[in-house]
């Protein structure tokens, strides 16, 4: 049997089924921003692995690091033992968030759920047990993660059942500089009927990602600091998409000059090599823990702290401090704004849409997704649009004319449809 028959009997993959239509492109190899195909094409990469792969693929230092590591030590439990690249990340990562506590897990679900255990245990004997989350939000799958997703656009209704009720308050408004009065009415008037029961805030600093690619004004973030501290509610920051860099600051809520009381970190943390994440907190949080019933956090994944994860998420932090990524960023950021502008003239266009490394452009319909997604594949250009969504989030390491090329056919694929129908 041939390579992907074998994948689409017996593989299953993301949001997908088994014996699926849609196959698979099937990559051999990467190196810098581009994907080698098994037929020998080659992919130029507008999606850096869901954000990840932020210095580009097959980094020579990441993967000295990563060899270095697993000659001497490639995984020890953790509960009871200790290393030093556990202390020297977590060390790291105190110091670019501003935090003061680490637990380093398994991936963004897992430190989504952390954080929630966290702060329902700081709020415990006060009975403080749900979370206000937003619509448009999107914290990932797992079960208290997709009880905070956004209730209309995500998989409440296959399991909402199963789900924890949260509550939801309406988004922030799009745009970087909207006004926002209205929304944070809104907002305290939920907190001010229901604050006796709620635990604790979860958003997505400035963009929220997976939920609609939205950008939002940072003092949004500002007057919910102020809330959340009237009325004694945890604030979570979930940066596992903006974190590292994404929006042009190291950390996203650092454009609103406020500090939550637990962050959630992932994806780009490990520049795409291995799986780990992080869930922060400030030493009020952690005191909360030792002093609650419990007198400890109860979570401890087999791999928490796994020291080869650790060894590439720190070389991959020490490159990123040590190289001009707000200048790449920034430069990034130029090229999608003057490139998505041409997108604008399309009457299959709604909006365009971007902030560091981040492009959208979202359509009028959802029908054209996988058209697109198939021309820009034939074109040399890799995406994975969902929806109304056609967006590029790229490697800060990207060549100037391959992110010209990604943002001009998608541009490209678009125009086709509407000038020559069926792709
Ligand atoms: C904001 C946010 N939170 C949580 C997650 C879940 O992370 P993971 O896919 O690593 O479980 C994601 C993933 O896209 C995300 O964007």
């Amino acid at each position: 049997m041939q390579w992907l028959d074998i994948d689409k009997n017996i593989v299953w993959h993301p949001y997908s089924c088994l014996s699926s239509s849609d196959e698979p492109i099937f990559v051999k190899s990467t190196k810098g921003t581009n994907l080698y195909l098994e037929d020998g094409s080659v992919l130029i990469d507008g999606m850096s692995s869901w954000w990840s792969a932020i210095h580009g693929y097959n980094h020579p230092s990441i993967t000295k690091a990563a060899k270095k590591q697993l000659e001497n030590m490639p995984h020890i439990m953790f509960g009871g033992i200790t290393h030093k690249n556990a202390i020297k990340l977590s060390s790291l990562l105190v110091d670019i968030t501003g935090m003061d506590s680490v637990f380093l897990c398994d991936s963004g679900s897992v430190s989504v759920e952390v954080a929630l255990k966290t702060a329902l245990q700081y709020q415990q004997n006060k009975n403080k047990k749900t979370f206000v989350s937003f619509e448009y939000g999107y914290h990932g799958d797992t079960f208290g993660a997709m009880s905070l997703c956004d209730p209309t656009n995500s998989m409440h209704s296959i399991y909402g059942e199963f789900l924890t009720k949260n509550i939801f308050a309406p988004a922030p408004p799009l745009g970087f500089d909207s006004d926002i009065s209205d929304s944070i009415d809104i907002f305290r008037k939920i907190i001010q009927k229901h604050y006796q029961t709620i635990a604790g805030v979860i958003i997505e600093p400035v963009v929220q990602g997976a939920g609609g690619m939205r950008i939002y004004n940072p003092k949004f973030l500002k007057e919910v600091r102020q809330i959340c501290d009237e009325f004694d509610l945890v604030l979570i920051f979930d940066e596992i998409a903006t974190g590292f860099g994404h929006t042009g600051k190291m950390f996203a809520y650092e454009w609103a000059d406020v500090k939550p009381d637990i962050l959630t970190i992932g994806k780009a943390m490990t520049a795409g090599y291995m799986t780990m994440a992080s869930m922060l907190t400030t030493t009020k949080i952690a005191k909360g823990i030792k002093d609650s019933q419990a007198g400890v956090l109860m979570h401890g994944p087999t791999f928490m702290a796994n020291p080869l994860s650790c060894a590439v998420a720190i070389k991959s932090i020490e490159l990123l401090i040590s190289s001009p990524w707000q200048k790449r960023v920034k430069d990034i950021e130029d090229i999608f704004t003057k490139e998505l502008s041409n997108a604008l003239k399309l009457t299959l266009v709604k909006t365009v849409r971007n902030i560091g490394a981040i492009g959208v452009i979202e359509l009028k319909s959802d029908k054209y997704s996988k058209q697109i997604q198939n021309y820009c594949k034939n074109h040399g250009v890799w995406i994975r649009p969902f929806g109304k969504l056609i967006y590029a989030i790229v490697a800060y390491t990207i060549k100037k004319k391959d992110l010209v090329k990604i943002v001009q056919t998608m541009i490209g694929a678009i125009w086709h449809i509407e000038n020559k129908g069926d792709i």
